[in-house]
């Protein structure tokens, strides 16, 4: 699979040919003013919650690709009032079958509201299954008990994993849950965008390595292959 970052929470995974958008918060992150989110392309668009720094650019995107968006029923009303055309309500449970695999909607402790108030739902986390491998990105999520059911639904090849702390796991936590969800190939996300997620870069890959799993932070606009 193709993996492409965009800053923050947000990335590209390409999957059979489709392109399936995570959390897509550019226009607004300062150190993604690299990447032209006018020349983003999506089949799918995944929100994990409603808060700002997730959702993002998701309306203007899915406006100008015809993408559809799977988020929870909350809101993937609000996004319908927004003008998008195709949404995909969902909640925690599923599998829910899509043309490049199925999506499963799990915990993710946290909270939840839309940039405008608007009740969000809950937060998610998803775990994807395809025929070219399984992955499962967390969303915003402090270390949970539930992540140890993941393995018990796919055998994951990777995990996109928040590192920042401060509002989710940070990286002791997160070496923590990458045990729980029996994978050892994590990506890091949710770190350095604001001042209260600033993390030290090497201390984590270091971190990570003691414990014997791998630790990928990808730079802002890299494609690497998993
Ligand atoms: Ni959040
Ligand atoms: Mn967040």
């Amino acid at each position: 699979m193709q993996f492409t970052y965009y800053g923050h929470s947000a990335f590209l995974i390409e999957i059979s040919g489709k392109k399936l958008l995570f959390d897509p918060f550019i226009s607004h992150n300062p150190l993604a003013t690299g990447i032209d989110v006018n020349k983003i392309e999506a089949d799918y668009i995944l929100i994990s919650h409603g808060h700002g720094d997730h959702i993002g650019d998701a309306v203007s995107i899915a406006k100008r690709t015809g993408a559809s968006c799977i988020a929870c029923a909350e809101i993937a009303g609000w996004l319908q009032k927004q003008g998008v055309e195709k949404t995909w309500p969902m909640n925690h449970g599923g599998p829910i079958s899509f043309d490049f695999g199925t999506v499963r909607g799990v915990n993710a402790i946290h909270s939840s509201s839309l940039p405008d108030g608007t009740y969000a739902g809950n937060p998610l986390g998803f775990v994807i299954s395809t025929n070219q491998g399984n992955f499962y990105f967390a969303g915003d999520t402090a270390l949970t008990m539930d992540m140890q059911l993941i393995p018990w639904w796919a055998s994951l090849n990777f995990s996109i994993l928040p590192i920042g702390g401060n509002f989710t796991m940070d990286v002791t936590d997160a070496i923590k849950a990458s045990d729980f969800v029996q994978c050892n190939t994590v990506i890091g996300v949710h770190y350095d965008t604001f001042g209260f997620i600033k993390i030290d870069h090497a201390k984590a890959l270091t971190d990570f390595n003691a414990a014997g799993k791998k630790l990928v932070l990808p730079k802002v606009g890299e494609t690497i292959l998993l």
